[in-house]
């Protein structure tokens, strides 16, 4: 596939997971073309993906190029009058449906030019002169500064391109909560458009150019949808990674930037993590010097250093959070209370109890008022009914939090929170010790990666003894450099969840490339069944891939029935089930 918007993940291989959202999203983007789409607002926990999965989408939906075409905008976080805003929101638009339309990506990295007779003569040069009515009217409303006029010609610019050309368009707008917040309504800067988002009431409902929304904040987002625009969005949570996603994106991030992890040292990151990219991601990436994720000592290190010292990635992105937010919030006590709720994290807490607790010289009115503020800022948790509150769900925040304000509020040895992360990483040794113990494994609970790990490293040298391991290989095989070694997901064309364990093509053609299935964690032999499904998977990798030579190859720890190994000897399928596959 190819990558036409500049992703801020960094190389598009690091995307890892999100295929119940992407499965979801991309079947929601095709059903536009069936007017079946209604406008969606994706909302989850800070930092927990959001972008990274609306870029993706963005660029999947540019490549398949099929019949839906993907506006994507974001709002940034800084003040505007409304006319600059409409101009750069309109000529993204139109560079963007210009590089649709002519495949040029080079249309996509550009910063709109405003300089109208340019835009125009390009359009042209496209073939697109049908913009040109749209455009004209654009650069004359803009001219006479008529900056309201302009946001209702801009904001329904899409629809109508869709409406009028029969075209369906999706467009996705992150940040969404500063278009209240950021734009001013005329150049003196004096008075914000704080109803701009409002304007989307008839737009939201569009069916051929739907709106996908997304954004930061995201108490302040739901509220703004909620009071602007009530009914007009449904509202998809983006959940945390599920585990075998946060496992494979340690892996992934572990080898992509050289640092090593184990088995278990994976796991624990994974878990402790509790499906947060982010946090994955800062682990591993962190810039403690002395960083060592092969231990569990050196891997409580390296989250002591994120939690509390302000080079920390963890601790200093939170921060920069909570500042902006109690700034919003504006109120002294909003620590106390912040405090009190993240140390009694595990049950709600009600008003009464703050009241008394914190002895708070608030009416309960009043209080109300204060919380639902910080609930919208997303510092706190709206209980199970309007009286109840409870700490944000996220340990690593909770100790980022408490490492500063703490300190401030009250006495606090920050011993305590490595002694914490220590203590929750005996419970997780446990849970994982009694999973390997659950197969009588001593290693290899995540037997992929370290095959993974064996083709792209050493499987060259170990030549010989990988090819003695392994049965039915063809005569003139042997093990070669390879262009990537990772799990496969086909993305485009997702609807069928289709994805293999390894896949591994050769560098040169005429060398053997490989696709394979790994079984682990399962007692049962591999199945002739499960040979069959598999082989059906590699001939779909041969055609999408475009491949030669290719070895299909199953790895069964539990081995393979007496059908599944004649099945394979057969169809040219090798297969091992011996253990020194594991060993790295
Ligand atoms: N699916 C993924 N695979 C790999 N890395 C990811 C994935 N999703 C997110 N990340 C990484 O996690 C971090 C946070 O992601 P992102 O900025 O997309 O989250 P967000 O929900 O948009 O955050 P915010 O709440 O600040 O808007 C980034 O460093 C990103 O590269
Ligand atoms: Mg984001």
């Amino acid at each position: 596939m190819k990558y036409y918007l500049e992703e801020r993940i960094g190389n598009p291989a690091l995307f890892t997971g999100r295929q119940k959202e992407l499965d979801f999203f991309l079947t929601w983007i095709d059903e536009i073309k069936q007017r079946k789409s209604k406008s969606t607002a994706i909302l989850a926990r800070r930092k927990m993906g959001k972008t990274a999965l609306i870029e993706r989408l963005f660029n999947i939906t540019f490549h398949k190029n099929d019949g839906v075409i993907p506006f994507y905008y974001e709002i940034r976080e800084e003040t505007v009058d409304v006319v600059d805003f409409c101009l750069d929101f309109f000529l993204t638009f139109i560079y963007q449906y210009m590089a649709f339309k002519s495949r040029k990506r080079e249309y996509l990295g550009q910063t709109p030019d405003t300089n109208f007779d340019k835009v125009k003569e390009t359009v042209v040069k496209e073939g697109l002169d049908y913009l040109i009515d749209m455009i004209e009217k654009v650069e004359y409303t803009s001219k006479q500064g008529h900056g309201w006029i302009l946001w209702n010609i801009v904001r329904e610019a899409p629809k109508n391109l869709a409406a009028s050309r029969d075209e369906f368009i999706v467009q996705m707008i992150d940040e969404f909560q500063f278009m209240n917040a950021l734009v001013y309504r005329d150049k003196t800067m004096t008075r914000v458009f704080s109803d701009m988002a409002g304007g989307y009431l008839s737009a939201a409902e569009s069916k051929v150019a739907p709106l996908l929304v997304t954004g930061s904040w995201v108490g302040w987002l739901l509220n703004d949808l909620m009071m602007l625009l009530p009914g007009r969005f449904r509202f998809k949570f983006l959940r945390d990674m599920p585990e075998e996603e946060a496992v494979e994106m340690t892996f992934k991030y572990s080898r992509f930037f050289d640092v090593s992890v184990t088995e278990e040292t994976a796991y624990l990151i994974a878990q402790l993590s509790e499906g947060s990219p982010f946090y994955i991601s800062a682990i591993i990436r962190s810039t403690y010097e002395d960083k060592d994720l092969t231990t569990v000592d050196g891997l409580a290190d390296t989250l002591e250093f994120e939690t509390l010292r302000t080079e920390g990635e963890i601790k200093s992105t939170w921060m920069e959070y909570v500042s902006t937010a109690f700034h919003r919030v504006n109120d002294r006590q909003a620590k106390n209370i912040v405090l009190y709720l993240s140390k009694n994290k595990n049950r709600e807490v009600t008003r009464r109890e703050l009241l008394e607790k914190l002895e708070l010289e608030y009416t309960d009115a009043e209080l109300e008022k204060k919380l639902k503020a910080l609930v919208r800022a997303d510092i706190i948790e709206q209980g199970a009914s309007n009286f109840r509150y409870r700490g944000v769900q996220d340990n690593i925040f909770g100790k980022v939090f408490r490492g500063v304000y703490q300190e401030e509020i009250e006495a606090f040895e920050s011993e305590q929170i490595r002694k914490e992360y220590l203590e929750a990483f005996e419970e997780l040794k446990k849970k994982y010790r009694s999973l390997l113990g659950k197969f009588s494994y001593q290693k290899g609970y995540f037997a992929e990666y370290l095959i993974l790990d064996q083709l792209l490293y050493h499987a060259r040298s170990k030549n010989v003894l990988l090819k003695e391991m392994t049965c039915n290989l063809p005569a003139d095989f042997k093990f070669c450099e390879y262009r990537r070694v990772w799990s496969y997901r086909y993305a485009p064309g997702f609807a069928e969840g289709f994805s293999v364990d390894i896949f591994a093509p050769a560098q040169s053609s005429a060398e053997y490339s490989i696709v394979g299935e790994v079984k682990s964690r399962d007692r049962k032999a591999f199945s002739k069944a499960e040979a069959q499904s598999f082989e059906k998977k590699l001939e779909r990798m041969v055609t999408i891939e475009k491949l030669d030579r290719v070895v299909g190859f199953i790895f069964s720890r539990s081995g393979l029935s007496a059908e599944a190994e004649e099945y394979c000897r057969k169809r040219g399928i090798s297969y091992s089930a011996d253990e020194r596959w594991l060993d790295i």
